[in-house]
């Protein structure tokens, strides 16, 4: 059984790009079973009304509860998983590597490293880690021996990961547009035997015009994560954020050729000596951390640093 993620959303084309490039692929060689349905399908009149206007006033349009839930109850009906509820919002929790990484792990079916990258009391409310998780990057593989490793950190971690690559759990992104679904529709799903899960969340302080955009981003940033979609499952620990306990941005990168348009390559990256490369980068990723999040810098492991960072 392939990992499953479906989405509700009254504009099933904007979805599209999911067909191209690494999801596409994935989608194609059965890595991951992806699909999208048109909310309009379950409204009820002629009109297919699908929304209608904030009770206590105000401006825009509220999306019904009634077309919601029965949307979900007829797209659930066919897989007996329980649901990970995912709805995009901007006034969700931050999405972030850490949460996109537990999902991987629960949607995929896999046992989870079981590292303790999160420490709850350097969890912020802005953090990387805005909701439960280990921060396990989900390329360990399917079907590993059933670790007697650290406590189970996430919620349902029990229900949610098989502990042979079979996902117990499947996924299930709602998209509103207008001010948002009637919240009702997640107070009642949160609440449903069959959900283990409901994750409001947010890319970021900014305001789309619907949560395709966000789901898009969402699923991308999973699906990547799942065994098999990447070709080279290491680029996933060196890139920005690729270890949950240590939040560093990505240091700049540079190919060939050597010097283009005057401009010289750092002399190290030509050096061939790996310990000095490695330093560099690691300086580079500090400074420019410091300089572009400095939130991030106050949430580093101090016992991780060593004399040459604190110099940085
Ligand atoms: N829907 C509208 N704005 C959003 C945001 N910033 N994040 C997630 N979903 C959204």
């Amino acid at each position: 059984v392939a990992p499953r993620v479906d989405v509700v959303t009254i504009f099933p084309e904007y979805l599209a790009p999911l067909e191209l490039s690494l999801i596409g692929k994935a989608r194609v060689s059965g890595l991951v079973d992806l699909r999208v349905h048109d909310l309009r399908e379950h409204a009820h009149d002629r009109h297919r009304t699908v929304d209608d206007a904030p009770l206590g006033g105000g401006a825009g349009m509220v999306m019904k509860p009634d077309v919601w839930f029965e949307a979900v109850e007829a797209v659930v009906a066919d897989d007996p998983r329980d649901l990970v509820v995912l709805v995009p919002t901007p006034s969700g929790t931050p999405l972030t590597q850490a949460v996109a990484a537990r999902l991987a792990v629960e949607l995929g079916g896999l046992r989870g490293d079981h590292r303790e990258t999160e420490p709850a009391d350097r969890v912020g409310p802005d953090g990387l880690g805005g909701l439960p998780g280990d921060g396990g990057d989900g390329t360990d593989g399917a079907g590993g021996p059933d670790g007697d490793g650290g406590p189970e950190a996430g919620r349902n971690r029990d229900d949610a990961a098989g502990r042979d690559g079979v996902p117990r759990v499947r996924g299930l992104v709602l998209c509103g547009r207008y001010e948002g679904i009637d919240a009702r529709v997640v107070e009642e799903l949160r609440e449903h035997p069959r959900v283990s899960e409901v994750v409001e969340f947010s890319l970021g302080d900014f305001v789309l015009n619907g949560g395709e955009v966000a789901a898009m981003a969402l699923l991308e940033a999973v699906v990547r994560l799942l065994p098999g979609v990447l070709g080279n499952p290491e680029s996933v620990v060196e890139e920005s954020f690729g270890d949950a306990s240590e939040p560093l941005l990505e240091y700049p990168v540079y190919t060939r050729p050597a010097e283009w348009n005057g401009r010289a390559v750092p002399h190290v990256l030509l050096s061939g000596h790996h310990a000095a490369i490695r330093r560099w980068r690691r300086d580079a990723s500090l400074r420019r951390t410091a300089e572009r999040r400095p939130d991030l810098v106050r949430r580093l492991d101090v016992a991780r640093l060593d004399g040459h960072d604190r110099e940085v």
